[in-house]
């Protein structure tokens, strides 16, 4: 798989105006991404032409940059936007989303690990679900649309077919995962691992920064730590399918004036834990060729990965992006030093051999400085491939919606790396402003997040569960 700036996978459908049904081509053409420009719109803004299923679609982009801003406004920091798991304004923020859930018609509650769920049911009362979602937690100083995007748009899609008393022979759920970001506890997924089933138990004992245990956390937010189990849905309440509608992350769609895009796969990724341990000592007496410096250590540490990764040509990414110094004193040598290092690259091979180079020039590094270290993996991911059928039909209602159908991998994480294991996964990618995100800078333009819903809600409103493709195909 490329990273988002390298893209050999440059395909484009075939693209054509559908005027009250779907029927795309489904070859795609290994052509510059230019579909013919009167029957494509590229930038998302209305073209005249076909206005979608919505009842009344001008006003889906415009509700879901409303809720955007009401829920950047529920934040643990005044000035930032900061919502981690298990916090007070998680759960605050929760509450809001499953109000919305309710007024689309669905029935919704909060599962074990925390997550929302909403459900609109199908035709016929029970039947297995489509499943649409994103998380509803933030990183720290976070903009607004990196995981409530998903969720809001998911949950504006079930309002409009709601409104118009629509029902399809399958379910929808969206959920709102309750941690994708793993700031907090340093594991990420924990809630897509919950519903998945892989949850795994011993991290209820991790702490935060004051030193909260998640087992103490999860009891302070309402939920009881002995029942997570109880959020695991089974494969056969879902219709194979996971899709997910994320904003790009990246430059890649507005370099391509494409509001929109499909994406291929989603990057494995694997995050350590090391700390240093040298010697505290005075600033002003311990000469330089005495000292044992645990910062001057982590920081040639970090300076090797940013080398090491800059060295790379094939995509290779290595990011320090935690560290903490002790005793954290102007006039103290650095006795202990904690950071964080987080590798990601376009395959899983790539990642492996990377973190294990990576951690040989730090351990070669630790003994130069006479430096304990201790280094630990606190999370791997593998890559997630986008199943072909279901990337499909997100294509087809990207083109359904008019717009250039343009692929794409995502260097992110996302929750469909814990739903691979009792879903199918699909992503849907909205254009986001010069690909800057994890920063209040992120900013996604209404018409692009009125494209967005418009193409979740064709790809609900046309879709085809996978057996019964392999049906309709024997
Ligand atoms: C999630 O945002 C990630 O770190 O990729
Ligand atoms: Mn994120
Ligand atoms: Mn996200």
């Amino acid at each position: 798989m490329a990273t988002a700036g390298d893209l050999p996978d440059r395909r484009i459908h075939a693209t054509h105006v559908l005027i009250g049904g779907c029927e795309p081509r489904d070859g795609t053409e290994l052509v510059s991404p230019g579909p013919p420009a009167a029957a494509v719109r590229r930038n998302g803004k209305s073209a005249g032409m076909d206005a979608g299923n919505a009842a009344n679609d001008a006003s889906l982009g415009k509700e879901i940059v409303g809720r955007i801003n009401e829920l950047a406004a529920i934040s643990e920091e005044g000035d930032k936007l900061t919502r981690v798991y298990l916090s007070k304004e998680l759960r605050e923020a929760g509450d809001v989303i499953l109000g919305w859930m309710r007024g689309a018609g669905m029935s919704a509650r909060l599962d074990a690990v925390g997550n929302l769920c909403g459900r609109y049911e199908a035709e016929r009362p029970g039947a297995p679900c489509l499943l649409l979602g994103s998380h509803y937690d933030t990183v720290r100083d976070a903009g607004k649309w990196d995981g409530p995007l998903g969720v809001i748009t998911a949950i504006a899609c079930v309002a409009d077919l709601n409104r118009r008393g629509k029902r399809l022979p399958f379910a929808i759920e969206v959920i709102g995962f309750a941690d994708e970001e793993g700031v907090r506890f340093a594991s990420t997924l924990l809630g897509s691992r919950a519903v998945a089933g892989t949850f795994d138990g011993s991290l209820l004992d991790a702490r935060d920064r004051d030193g909260l245990t998640m087992r103490e956390a999860m009891v302070q937010f309402g939920l009881d730590p002995g029942h997570i189990g109880d959020a695991a849905r089974p494969r056969r309440e879902l219709l194979h399918a996971y899709v997910e509608l994320h904003i790009e992350q990246g430059p890649v769609l507005e370099q391509q004036d494409l509001p929109v895009g499909v994406v291929t796969a989603i990057a494995g990724a694997t995050r350590l834990a090391a700390s240093l341990t040298g010697m505290a000592g005075h600033a002003g007496t311990v000469p330089m060729a005495m000292r044992r410096d645990a910062l001057a250590g982590a920081a040639e540490c970090i300076m090797a990965v940013e080398q090491f990764c800059k060295a790379d040509s094939a995509g290779l990414v290595g990011t320090v992006g935690a560290i903490t110094a002790l005793p954290g004193a102007t006039n103290v040598i650095p006795g202990k030093v904690s950071f964080s290092l987080d590798i990601r690259a376009p395959t899983d091979a790539h990642r492996k051999l990377a973190v294990a180079d990576l951690i040989s020039r730090i351990e070669a590094i630790a003994k130069r400085r006479e430096l304990s270290l201790q280094i630990d993996v606190t999370h791997e991911n593998r890559t997630v491939p986008c199943a072909p059928w279901l990337k499909t039909q997100v294509a087809e209602a990207v083109a359904a919606e008019a717009y250039g159908v343009f692929e794409l991998p995502s260097g992110a994480g996302h929750d469909g790396m814990a739903m691979i294991d009792i879903a199918d996964v699909a992503m849907l990618f909205v254009r986001c402003r010069a690909g800057i995100s994890h920063n209040p800078a992120e900013h996604v333009e209404p018409a692009d997040v009125d494209a967005g819903a418009r193409v979740l809600l064709r790809l609900i409103e046309n879709f085809r569960p996978r057996d019964a493709g392999r049906a309709g195909k024997a």
